[in-house]
């Protein structure tokens, strides 16, 4: 079956069985790799995308429920994002697999809340686990992040 979607600002349209979960599409169909698979029971927030607006776990939904709706993936960003570069500003990465669903959620917070406070933060990261346990200075670099500002 042709699911149709926007994917990072541009329409896109996959042959494949909408049961299978969005993750395997994105990845195998897409060439989306910064989605990334890990306990695909939606505990560990890797696999984030955001789909119309809300950050959503791709391990979880079948890829048949992004017809005709927005998903969006770090890839959206530009390189030269704040958000990004307070991440390495603040030299909040260690081995960088959780980063690309971290940063996606920040920059989410960002949007809905531009000055976050610490518990603010946890909050919306809670869902998202570092495994080289780099919290606090991710903690510092959603800081930075919101003193740099939103892109225009
Ligand atoms: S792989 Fe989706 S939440 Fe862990
Ligand atoms: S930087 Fe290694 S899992 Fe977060």
């Amino acid at each position: 079956m042709k699911i149709a979607f926007e994917l990072n600002g541009t329409p896109v349209e996959v042959e494949t069985d909408p049961a299978n979960m969005a993750l395997s599409v994105l990845r195998g169909e897409c060439g989306i790799t910064s989605v990334r698979g890990t306990c695909g029971i939606g505990l560990c927030g890797t696999c984030t995308m955001i789909v119309d607006g809300k950050t959503t776990a791709s391990c979880l939904m079948p890829v048949g429920a992004l017809a005709g709706r927005r998903v969006e993936t770090v890839d959206v960003l530009n390189e030269d994002d704040p958000v990004i570069d307070a991440f390495i500003e603040a030299n909040a990465v260690q081995c960088g697999f959780c980063i690309p669903a971290m940063v996606l959620t920040v920059r989410k917070l960002l949007e809905d809340n531009p000055k976050p406070t610490d518990d603010e933060i946890d909050m919306a990261l809670a869902g998202n686990i570092c495994r080289c346990g780099c919290y606090a200075k991710i903690r510092d670099a959603v800081h930075l992040a919101a003193a740099k500002g939103n892109p225009a």
